[in-house]
């Protein structure tokens, strides 16, 4: 397998996905289609790797960028065939084997692509110049159909929108994947002709050449209908989904993730989870998120980009975005944490609470009903229900500062900047404008006043029923 090159085909507009974004960029679990097949790729480690952009080309190249592979702009797209033309001027003086991929058949995994080189290298003397992936489906439409001869060698395939009648109940299609010789593509893609339904070189017109001119064609039929699927709608897209989210879950599982009910929980691609994590019914976890052992994630609970620590439990209908919950944090139920937010060690965060880019130190709890933005609260802290920090004056944010051990009492505002310092109280339902010195009480709030008597005299006063 060693002298091989890769080119993968990502410059169709993919129309069938009604979509102004290219088919290629569309996700599964997470990643754009073609991260799939450039990953798998990347693992059998080919000598250069050329992908074919066209439409949408600079954001295919931008997603892509840095990704060890070199690009080639088709313009126009007229076709497989001549996507495939315009990268061998990428693999000039190349003798080897040339492994194709469609971006759009994101579910191809490196060890088909193996079995796919197992039967290309063949001890026969005449070797085949191309090899190729057909699978039987149940449903056939929209793939190109394997015909055969009547010694069942591939003759040819056909297109969906050119086939005829005698064609019509084949099941075997071909799946988009092929091994080919540089020096017969290079000979043969400019005898291809564009006179079929589409209007385009198709490159499985090889097929039909090399039977012509009695070269030998290798077809791997045993891999799975799944895996070959292409992606050419947003039905598709979401077929593809669900099989790589069982993909995700299962290999969660098997290391050590308990998950509920896999039929309802979202992983993204990449997502780390550890042992003996328990993941409750929907959940959603995507991104770069990574959650360590010991963790329970219950349900409707969605975390983006987060970092939860050993031991930490999340409750029911957390959203979590860009955050880090440390080792023992316990957050929710129906908790917020915005960006830049980080829980420490055995911190608590309650029930409707909106923590935004501060930092809640060790054993602090913040358990109901407030708003922490910009701030840093020190360890010990404790903050009393619908506690709110002004941290925005309608021009600028400013920064809240809330030392070790401090207390701060119910239904109070901070108004940044403020800083309040060390073991030091403020009193319920204070406007705090000043810095609190440590170990002071601050209490700003008018004083009660009480008049006795006052319902009666106003005639207010209600008879017992
Ligand atoms: C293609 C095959 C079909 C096969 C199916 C498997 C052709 C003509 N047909 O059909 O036999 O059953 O895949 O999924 O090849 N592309 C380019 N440039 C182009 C046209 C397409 O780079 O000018 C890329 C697309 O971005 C896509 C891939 O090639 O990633 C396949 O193209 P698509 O139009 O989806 O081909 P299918 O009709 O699915
Ligand atoms: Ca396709």
């Amino acid at each position: 397998m060693k002298n091989f090159v890769a080119i993968a085909l990502a410059a169709g507009k993919g129309t069938r996905m009604k979509s102004s974004l290219p088919k290629v960029l569309h996700e599964v679990a997470g990643k754009p289609m073609l991260f799939y097949p450039l990953t798998e790729l990347r693992s059998l480690r080919p000598r250069k790797a050329v992908v074919v952009v066209g439409y949408g080309a600079e954001k295919v190249k931008k997603e892509f960028h840095g990704g060890r592979v070199e690009f080639v702009t088709q313009s126009p797209q007229l076709g497989t065939g001549h996507a495939v033309m315009c990268a061998m001027k990428k693999l000039r003086g190349f003798s080897g084997d040339v492994l194709i991929l469609s971006g759009d058949v994101p579910l191809i995994t490196s060890s088909t692509i193996k079995a796919l080189f197992e039967i290309h290298k063949t001890r026969a003397r005449q070797k085949p110049v191309i090899s190729f992936i057909s699978v039987m489906l149940e449903d056939p439409s929209g793939y190109g159909r394997v015909v055969r001869d009547a010694a069942a060698r591939v003759k040819s395939i056909v297109e969906h929108k050119d086939l005829k009648p005698p064609h019509k109940d084949i099941i075997e299609v071909n799946a988009g994947i092929y091994l080919v010789k540089a020096g017969f593509l290079r000979k043969n893609l400019k005898r291809l002709s564009a006179s079929n339904a589409q209007r385009e070189y198709y490159l499985p017109e090889l097929i039909r050449v090399a039977y012509s001119t009695g070269e030998k064609i290798k077809c791997l039929t045993h891999a799975d209908p799944e895996e070959v699927m292409g992606v050419n709608t947003r039905v598709e897209l979401a077929r593809a989904n669900a099989v790589m989210r069982k993909r995700i879950l299962t290999s969660l599982m098997l290391n050590g993730t308990t998950i509920k009910d896999p039929g309802s929980t979202y992983v993204d691609f990449g997502v780390k989870c550890g042992r003996d994590t328990v993941l409750c019914p929907n959940v959603h976890l995507t991104g770069k998120t990574a959650i360590g052992d010991d963790c329970v994630i219950e349900e409707g609970s969605s975390i983006r980009d987060g970092v939860i620590e050993d031991g930490s439990h999340i409750k029911s209908y957390c959203v979590i975005e860009s955050s880090r919950v440390m080792k023992g944090a316990v957050v929710g139920p129906f908790a917020r944490l915005r960006p830049g937010s980080v829980i420490g060690e055995d911190a608590r965060v309650g029930n409707f609470v909106e923590i935004k880019n501060s930092r809640i130190g060790r054993g602090s709890k913040v358990n109901h009903l407030s708003y922490i933005g910009d701030s840093t609260v020190g360890s010990g802290v404790n903050i009393g229900a619908g506690t709110i920090t002004c941290n925005y004056d309608g021009v600028k944010k400013h920064r809240t500062t809330i030392e070790d051990n401090a207390f701060i009492g119910s239904d109070s505002q901070l108004v940044a900047p403020v800083i309040v310092g060390k073991n030091a109280y403020v009193g319920s339902g204070s406007t705090i404008t000043k810095n609190v010195p440590s170990g002071s009480l601050a209490i700003a709030r008018a004083e009660q006043k009480t008049i006795k008597g006052w319902v009666k005299r106003k005639g207010l006063a209600k008879n017992k029923p």
